[in-house]
């Protein structure tokens, strides 16, 4: 998924600098025995990553989308049999869009989201919103009728919400939509499954909640957090994903449809300051790692200040070439350098 602030490019030094850290700490415990926490976690990439070489991983987001995600990557251990995949997936690509007596299809996405139903709102092509909601739909009636297990549900739904975001009209993010449909959201939709790393013995925990209120609750070794870095919020920048994943009904707001939405701390001046000191304060993790660039709401010296109180600070860093534009509107990508930072507790 292309993500805002994704740390997919950036996973492997990251990994590799809180491993590196770590092992040479000579903290108590091998790597393999420790509890990780990854608190603003998007799409968890840096979990799934870790995953495999971990004891124990607490995932968490704010946002309804990333929950479904990280309860399917990280939450989910136990390998689905691969027959039982290519079932429900073929199952439900194999869904008709069509209603009895071609009638007008009721679905929430292609009512309020695809321009056939007049919406005005050109988020998915006709075909792909009515897709979305009859898989959508199935899925849940398919775990009221406990047709499909609990893993096999957040399995499900992570393939959905991956799936619709590769078909989606939009420039990368759900804050508008585009006025034709562009070429990759032309294509129809197939669902595709959405594999995680499997390791039968972990008891991985999924938690959606604020940072701040879940650190009280929660302790291990190393602590993994990346805030959001700017005013813009996840909730409305994504909102179309957390329509599909909490499957409400609600009156769309306005041109680009939006729904009611969670405002972070992080994404405000005068807010982020107070609730990072407080989220380091209350952290019982030996290690903390912070990945934060040169453009964030909270400059170095602040993060440094803050850190340095609760023991002993260091960092880490790296550029970083940043693609702004959205591969099928401009091919000519414009690389813009950045830094990009890892601010190092050892508590
Ligand atoms: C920079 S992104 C994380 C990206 C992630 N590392 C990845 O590579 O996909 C920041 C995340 O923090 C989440 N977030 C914002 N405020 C939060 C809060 N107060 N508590 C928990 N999560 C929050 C957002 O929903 C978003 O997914």
């Amino acid at each position: 998924m292309n993500y805002i602030g994704s740390k997919l490019r950036l996973s492997d030094w990251i990994i590799e600098t809180i491993t590196k850290t770590y092992t040479q700490s000579n903290s108590s415990r091998p790597l393999s025995q420790i509890t990780f926490a990854e608190l603003f976690a998007g799409t968890g990439i840096i979990s799934r990553k870790l995953k495999l070489s971990v004891n124990q991983i607490i995932a968490n987001d704010l946002e309804p989308y990333s929950c479904i995600l990280l309860k399917n990557y990280i939450e989910n251990t136990k390998a689905i049999p691969n027959e039982r995949i290519v079932f429900l997936i073929e199952e439900l690509n194999n869904l008709s869009v069509k209603t009895q007596n071609n009638k007008e299809p009721k679905g929430f996405i292609y009512q309020n989201y695809c321009e056939g139903s007049g919406s005005q709102r050109l988020y998915f092509s006709d075909d792909n919103g009515k897709k979305i909601d009859v898989i959508r739909q199935k899925i849940e009636e398919w775990k009221v009728n406990n047709f499909v297990s609990q893993s096999e549900y957040f399995f499900l739904l992570a393939s959905l919400l991956e799936s619709a975001d590769r078909v989606a009209n939009t420039a990368s993010v759900y804050g508008a939509f585009l006025k034709q449909l562009k070429k990759s959201a032309q294509k129809n939709l197939v669902l595709s499954p959405a594999h995680f790393p499997k390791n039968e013995n972990q008891d991985n925990r999924v938690f959606k909640e604020d940072a701040n209120e879940l650190i009280k609750k929660i302790k291990g070794d190393i602590l993994y957090l990346d805030p959001p870095y700017n005013a813009r919020q996840y909730g409305a920048n994504y909102h179309l994903l957390n329509t599909i994943a909490l499957w409400d009904t609600f009156e769309p707001k306005g041109k680009t449809g939006l729904r009611e939405y969670e405002r972070s701390k992080y994404c405000k001046k005068n807010e982020v300051e107070t609730a990072f000191e407080d989220l380091i304060k209350n952290a019982a993790f030996e290690f903390i790692f912070l990945s934060y660039n040169n453009e964030g709401l909270m400059n170095l010296e602040t993060i440094k200040r803050i850190m340095s109180k609760y023991g002993s600070y260091s960092l880490e860093k790296t550029e970083y070439q940043r693609f702004k534009a959205d591969k099928d509107i401009n091919r000519e990508h414009k690389a813009n350098a950045t830094m990009e930072y890892l601010h190092i507790l050892r508590r």
